[in-house]
């Protein structure tokens, strides 16, 4: 019988309570609650939460009773802007939708993409000039808009449309005010963020409903995302997505799939910056794949093998998606205690896979965990390892990014070492994805 005792719990703040504890710093937070157990319990506003620190009780969770959850508070807010995309979209229509976008991500059909990714990445790399600074945090996520802009629509968004761009860094700048209390009335008030906002999506649905437009009109397929999402048919229905469900695709792909890989570049470039004999082997592994200057190409992924280690432990370190949330919608129980209807709960990959418990020397920068065959499958069916979370929510894009990751990687550091300024601070802001606090500023350094 599950106990109605709660699991232990910090004494919360006498103002503000244990919401505030983890505004301020939410990993030392949740670091402090680990210490109290694999289960531990706290208040987010007034609503019970459950932080989950085991990676049996992870699977639990996210695959063996994920049908008694759904998505937590911050993707139900982000409904507002995402509608019912694959990213915020529940149950029966959340799997029917599921099957249809699912084949545009298959390996396959992965590899078409490929090309842009290295092309945009060499276009970069070929910008970049000796010894001058760049936000590299800034430059990342250019990067790898750019690449989904051509993957998702074959629009050139860097030239044909600089409104993309600026509406979707506004709106990634102001997401995570989706996640403070009050947010659903924030957002109805004439206030400068909200009107900033609202201004962005309007701008983002004019562009994408342009595209799904010109598509429909033309008939064409052109082997891109949208081509697929406007021709998905589910199998099992014979659906086909309406224009409104495809702008919600459209919209979640290119902000699911743009800056959480922006983000695991920038912490990959910055933990090479910091370990030299890391960045060594890494730039040895490339010079003997390149010897003289080639660009890399698609079909080059598979032998970066060293590169994809650097990229697999940058998300072991810095999980772009740092923690995972779920609404229980019937009661469950986890470790004899109880988790009623209505509670959050929480798995923190930053926390797992930095736990001592199951990684030796866990807060060490070590790609040679990964370099053996088959090393992050094995330690994603553990359950040590899940930076693009599990079951049917698994990140959809998850493929597509590793060999963004891995060709971009390779692409930019064939030429150039980055190194980290002096002055530059580091530090971790966790909101709604783990990105660099202060930025990322970097010195672009010849290297051949
Ligand atoms: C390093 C890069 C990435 C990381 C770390 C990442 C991480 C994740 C995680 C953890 C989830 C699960 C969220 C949850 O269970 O609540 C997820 C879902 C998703 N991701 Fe990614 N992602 C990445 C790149 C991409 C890319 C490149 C795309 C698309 C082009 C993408 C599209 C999506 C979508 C659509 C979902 C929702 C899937 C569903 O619920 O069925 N992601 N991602």
């Amino acid at each position: 019988m599950p106990q109605n005792i709660l699991p232990p719990s910090l004494k919360p703040n006498w103002i503000g309570g244990h919401f505030l504890q983890f505004r301020r710093s939410p990993i030392g937070f949740f670091n402090e609650l680990v210490k109290l157990g694999d289960v531990s319990f706290f208040k987010m506003g007034g609503q019970p939460a459950y932080l989950i620190n085991h990676p049996d009780l992870a699977r639990d969770v996210l695959v063996v009773n994920a049908h008694k959850f759904h998505k937590g508070r911050a993707l139900l807010r982000a409904k507002s802007l995402l509608g019912e995309g694959l990213l915020t979209n529940e149950g029966a229509s959340h799997l029917s939708q599921r099957r249809m976008i699912q084949p545009a991500f298959h390996r396959e059909r992965i590899k078409s993409y490929a090309a842009a990714m290295t092309d945009y990445g060499a276009k970069m790399a070929d910008e970049w000039q000796d010894g001058e600074v760049r936000n590299i945090d800034k430059e990342m996520m250019r990067l790898t808009l750019n690449i989904v802009g051509k993957t998702l629509f074959d629009a050139n968004v860097e030239d044909e449309a600089d409104e993309v761009g600026a509406a979707m860094t506004t709106l990634i700048e102001l997401f995570d005010y989706l996640l403070l209390p009050f947010s659903e009335i924030l957002e109805k008030l004439p206030i400068p963020h909200a009107r900033r906002f609202n201004r962005a999506k309007e701008t983002l649905d004019k562009v994408i409903y342009g595209f799904i437009n010109e598509r429909r009109a033309s008939g064409e397929d052109k082997g891109d995302l949208l081509s697929m999402l406007l021709h998905a048919q589910d199998e099992e229905s014979g659906a086909k997505m309406s224009d409104e469900q495809v702008r919600d695709e459209c919209l979640t792909l290119f902000l699911a799939g743009h800056e959480t890989t922006a983000n695991a570049l920038t912490f990959a470039f910055y933990l090479l910056s910091q370990n030299p004999d890391e960045e060594k082997k890494f730039h040895g592994e490339l010079d003997a794949l390149f010897p003289n200057g080639e660009t890399p190409k698609p079909e080059d992924y598979p032998r970066l093998k060293y590169t994809e280690a650097v990229f697999a432990e940058a998300m072991r370190m810095f999980p772009p998606a740092w923690v995972l949330g779920r609404l229980a919608i019937e009661d469950h129980e986890i470790s004899g205690y109880k988790i009623p209807k209505g509670s959050l709960v929480l798995v923190s990959m930053y926390i797992l896979q930095r736990d001592e418990r199951f990684w030796a020397d866990a807060d060490v920068f070590q790609p040679e965990r990964f370099l053996h065959e088959n090393a992050v499958k094995e330690a994603g069916q553990k359950f040590l390892y899940f930076p693009f979370g599990a079951g049917v929510r698994r990140c959809v894009g998850e493929q597509f990014a590793w060999m963004e990751g891995v060709l971009l990687l390779a692409t930019l550091a064939r030429k150039w070492k980055l190194n980290l300024l002096p002055e530059q601070k580091f530090g971790l802001s966790p909101m709604m994805t783990l990105r660099p606090k202060y930025g990322m500023r970097m010195q672009i350094q010849k290297r051949r």
